[in-house]
């Protein structure tokens, strides 16, 4: 898969740019081609003699080469590129990053690259774990990078804790995974729900829970990494989940994401309910502020209709469909009554019951329920990784 790609490494200054030579190899060994970046600080670390040896071109550390009167252009490198990785990335590298900052060739070629980025953070632990860099990688994640998570262990400081980079082999594999993947969802159309719902009390209160739609963003990403061309129905949330091959159609309450859904279900092949849709709503929605002196003794509720339900009903063979289960109590039979009732191929369960499961929080416990009954019980890990397990998964009943 990685035969015949441009495959750009970016290097910053940091301790773990020794390793950096290995992953070169690794991809020459497949017959990718690779160029390198350097920061400044990182030929501290490591030669450019040795990375032009390996990668069999010259390193590129400045805008201008005096010496050999080259211009190395960042445009170029940016159209040039299939993927980027960035290996070791060094806070500082991770925070002009954040910002825009391009002063040097490295962070200049990050923001012209029309490739998939692929970071791999190395630092001392107290740096990794601190507030700043954790919102950096919050929101490097968020405008789409690629995190290659940094491992826990000995660091070069002498202390103990999570801020190793990856190790060469595990970094080689995540872009070869990406390209194998690469492209095996294009020309489907997927449907993906997310969110809450808000269900209007009066003009300015609502009834709402607290999901923020990471897990199906995840969803929706992960398919549009993979081809896909998906329409993303959402609710209300602060996270942003712009990408290329997503569809975003904002909504507010259940109605109006039961109306998107059925609309676009139609033309959909795969579609995935991971919203937490309200059950009830307020029968009675005043256009005026309900005032304080009125008094408001008690709101009237009606159920709202069960979207997942409906989309069942009207499957067609050739469609999909996968649903979410938030269960506390019988789980695994909740989840296995809800995905016959509701006609679902696939049921995904989530137990309020599991540690660093459920709303609000960036990692999930989930088990994934076909209609044999066969399931896959998932370790707790991130939603991104959750996500790619589901597209996986969806991926083998597909054949
Ligand atoms: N769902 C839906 N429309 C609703 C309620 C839920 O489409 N009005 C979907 C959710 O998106 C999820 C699945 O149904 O994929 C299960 O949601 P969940 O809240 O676990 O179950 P409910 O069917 O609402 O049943 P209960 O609350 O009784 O467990």
């Amino acid at each position: 898969m990685l035969k015949g790609k441009n495959i750009l490494i970016g290097i910053t200054g940091g301790i773990a740019a020794y390793k950096v030579p290995f992953l070169i190899r690794f991809f020459k060994k497949e017959g990718a081609a690779v160029r390198v970046v350097l920061t400044p600080y990182a030929k501290e670390f490591v030669t450019p003699l040795t990375l032009s040896v390996l990668s069999e071109q010259p390193v590129q550390s400045d805008f201008y080469n005096t010496t050999d009167g080259i211009w190395h252009s960042h445009i170029e490198n940016g159209l040039w590129a299939d993927a980027m990785v960035i290996a070791p990335l060094t806070a500082n590298t991770m925070a002009k990053m954040v910002t825009g900052i391009t002063d040097n060739l490295l962070l200049a070629s990050v923001l012209s690259a029309r490739c998939p980025v692929f970071i791999a953070p190395a630092m001392d632990f107290d740096m990794y774990r601190h507030v700043t860099t954790q919102q950096n990688v919050a929101k490097l994640v968020q405008m789409g990078y690629h995190l290659i998570e940094p491992t826990a262990g000995e660091l070069a400081s002498g202390l103990e804790g999570k801020g190793r980079m990856q190790e060469p082999e595990v970094i080689f594999s995540e872009l070869k995974t990406f390209f194998e993947d690469a492209g095996d969802f294009k020309g489907k159309k997927v449907l993906v729900s997310a969110g809450s719902t808000h269900e209007p009390i009066d003009p300015v209160r609502f009834i709402g829970n607290s999901s923020s739609g990471l897990m199906g963003i995840e969803i929706a990403k992960a398919f549009a990494d993979r081809g896909a061309n998906v329409n993303l129905v959402l609710g209300p949330t602060h996270l942003s989940a712009e990408g290329q091959g997503i569809a975003i159609h904002p909504v507010q309450t259940a109605s109006e994401m039961e109306q998107a859904c059925s609309t676009l279900f139609a033309e959909s092949d795969i579609t995935i309910m991971a919203a937490a849709v309200a059950d009830f709503t307020p029968k009675h929605k005043p256009s005026s502020k309900i005032k304080k002196e009125d008094g408001l003794n008690r709101i009237e509720l009606e159920p709202t209709t069960d979207i997942l339900a409906g989309l069942g009903a009207v499957k067609k063979k050739h469609q999909l469909l996968i649903g979410f289960a938030l269960e506390t109590d019988n789980e695994m039979a909740n989840a296995q009554s809800k995905l016959q009732r509701k006609n679902l191929d696939l049921i995904v369960l989530n137990s309020l019951k599991d540690k660093g499961a459920g709303f609000g929080i960036t990692t999930n416990k989930v088990t994934i329920i076909g209609r044999d009954t066969k399931h896959t019980e998932l370790p707790l890990m991130s939603k991104r990784d959750v996500a790619r397990e589901l597209v996986n998964t969806i991926k083998q009943i597909m054949k």
